[in-house]
């Protein structure tokens, strides 16, 4: 089995458009099954957060975050925040 521990997984459109699996919010779940310390990105809160309670309800770790992939300076203050995130993910 693929073991993930200690890896980050950066998860575009982690959320699902409607109900049920959507491809990103599916591979933001079984990333984190495997180990990986998953920040779920999507452009609707209320979509992350539903993945992100799924896999926190499993005991994964994940974090959210709202941004349009379609913006450059979207994308990059979305990497700034999960290089922040990363410090408080390794002190876990
Ligand atoms: N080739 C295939 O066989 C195949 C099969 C299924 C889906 N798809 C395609 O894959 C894509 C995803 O479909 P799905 O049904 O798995 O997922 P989905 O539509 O359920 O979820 C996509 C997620 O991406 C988010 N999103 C959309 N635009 C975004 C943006 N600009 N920035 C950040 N997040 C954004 C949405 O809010 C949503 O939560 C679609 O384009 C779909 O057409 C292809």
């Amino acid at each position: 089995m693929l073991r993930l521990d200690g890896k980050v997984a950066i998860v575009t459109g982690a959320g699902s458009a409607g109900p049920g699996w959507g491809n990103g919010k599916a591979t933001a779940v079984l990333l984190a099954r495997q180990g990986a310390a998953v920040f779920a990105l999507d452009n609707r809160e209320e979509a992350v957060q539903e993945t992100l309670g799924i896999i926190r309800d499993e005991g994964g770790r994940a974090t959210a975050h709202v941004a349009d992939v379609t913006s450059s300076a979207e994308v990059s203050g979305a990497i700034d925040a999960c290089v922040a995130a990363l410090a408080a993910w390794t002190s876990w």
